[in-house]
């Protein structure tokens, strides 16, 4: 998992996420929308995942600005048949339009006990946990996925056919934060490469192709060429599996038909998504199954360790000790991703307000009421007088 890296400072949660949502409503994201893109961009950055949030920013708000991004678009159900729909994000923003679908999901899990969406028409929509976190906290279980820009090549290719293709689900546990499974089905979620190249470093052997199909450590040739798939024919394999399900049954683009989010600023990527929820309560009550998750975790932690080796983490907990870090001292911020805020802001005529790293105090309340989708992702961060109240523990549990 990335860490704060010399290149990066460290900016508030709040501050940073009304400065995302302001950019966003620049960008003509509705209000309501702006703050739970923010949100969701936000709390990758918070939960440890920088390669996935506010660092994607500044692609996305030039995508709309380029006019492959529709900011104001619908979210239509093209089907529905019992607990399934079938959705048409109609090239808005993936994180607003798989927030919305989630919305229209919840309901239908809790009347059939499982509910699945698929979403086509859509764009990359960051890290997959943020929606399996916000069903977890609900008492459902989110497995989710989607397609992406050709990146990974089957076995045996040198041609990238694949998106990095990331799977996820996070379970709730009596522990204060999820379990959470989320993970690129390349052997490194390709943010990592990009990440690399900005910061002019070189990318560790086994991670990537060149065009010609040579392992490499450029991060440029990386990028050109393909990421290789997570263990080998199993990468591959699952890899083809969530592309059925987010691109195939979606109507979704498929495989190198997804439209690249860096290299094609002439069409839009045509992503799809795949969201299955399941709710809890139709399985066993909600509390015994925290119970019986929380017991898995203590056998799992009561494992005979490897030499060498003081604790066993179980997935989700590196993130949650994060989160509690980054809420504390603020979310570090890539010298190279502060820049094209200051830049987005000249654009956009945004002032850019990220406090310094000694004032971790929120923005001073505004005066204009937030719309009430805003208002409920935002809760009390205009009214906070100390980052740590209880509406910052609010927060905690998506991230
Ligand atoms: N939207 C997209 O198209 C897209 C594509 C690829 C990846 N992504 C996102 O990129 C992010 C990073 O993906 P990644 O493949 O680099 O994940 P990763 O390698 O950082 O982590 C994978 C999983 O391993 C767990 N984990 C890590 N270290 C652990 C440890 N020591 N003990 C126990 N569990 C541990 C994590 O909780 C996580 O569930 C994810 O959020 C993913 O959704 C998005």
């Amino acid at each position: 998992m990335p860490t704060e890296s010399a290149s990066s400072s460290r900016c508030g949660v709040v501050w940073a996420r009304e400065l995302v949502r302001d950019l966003a409503v620049a960008a003509k994201v509705p209000p309501g929308d702006a703050g739970r893109f923010a949100d969701a961009l936000v709390a990758a950055d918070v939960a440890g995942i920088p390669t996935h949030g506010i660092s994607r920013l500044n692609i996305y708000l030039r995508r709309i600005q380029a006019g492959l991004i529709n900011p104001r678009a619908r979210l239509a159900v093209r089907r529905r048949r019992g607990g399934v729909l079938v959705l048409d994000a109609n090239n808005g923003l993936g994180q607003v339009q798989t927030l919305k679908a989630l919305d229209k999901l919840v309901p239908l899990a809790r009347e059939h006990g499982v509910a699945v969406a698929t979403i086509r028409n859509s764009q990359h929509f960051g890290a997959v946990s943020y929606y399996c976190n916000r069903a977890a906290a609900q008492g459902m279980i989110l497995i989710a996925s989607t397609n992406g820009e050709p990146a990974v090549s089957p076995e045996g290719a040198c041609q990238a056919f694949f998106g990095t293709n990331p799977l996820a689900a996070s379970f709730p546990t009596g522990l204060g934060w999820p379990v959470k499974i989320d993970f690129a089905t390349s052997i490194v979620a390709r943010g990592n490469i990009i990440a690399a190249q900005k910061r002019g470093q070189r990318i560790p052997p086994g991670w990537a192709l060149n065009l010609e199909g040579e392992p490499t450590t450029d991060a440029a040739a990386a990028l050109a060429g393909t990421v290789l798939a997570l263990g080998g024919h199993k990468g591959y394999a699952l890899a083809l599996m969530l592309e059925v399900l987010s691109g195939v049954l979606s109507g979704a683009a498929i495989g190198p038909a997804v439209g690249s989010m860096y290299k094609n600023m002439n069409r839009a990527q045509g992503v799809g998504h795949f969201l299955c929820l399941l709710d809890i309560a139709a399985f066993m009550d909600v509390s015994e199954f925290k119970q019986r998750v929380d017991q898995t975790i203590q056998g799992i932690k009561a494992c005979r360790k490897r030499p060498g080796v003081s604790e066993i983490l179980v997935p989700g907990e590196r993130s949650h000790r994060r989160a509690q870090e980054n809420h504390e001292l603020g979310i570090p911020l890539e010298e190279s991703t502060r820049a094209e805020l200051k830049q987005l802001c000249k654009d956009l005529g945004v002032k850019f307000r990220l406090n310094p790293v000694d004032d971790l105090r929120p923005p001073a309340p505004r005066r204009r009421s937030l719309p009430r989708a805003a208002a409920h992702t935002f809760r009390g961060a205009s009214s906070q007088s100390s980052r740590r109240g209880p509406t910052h523990q609010a927060h905690r549990w998506p991230q």
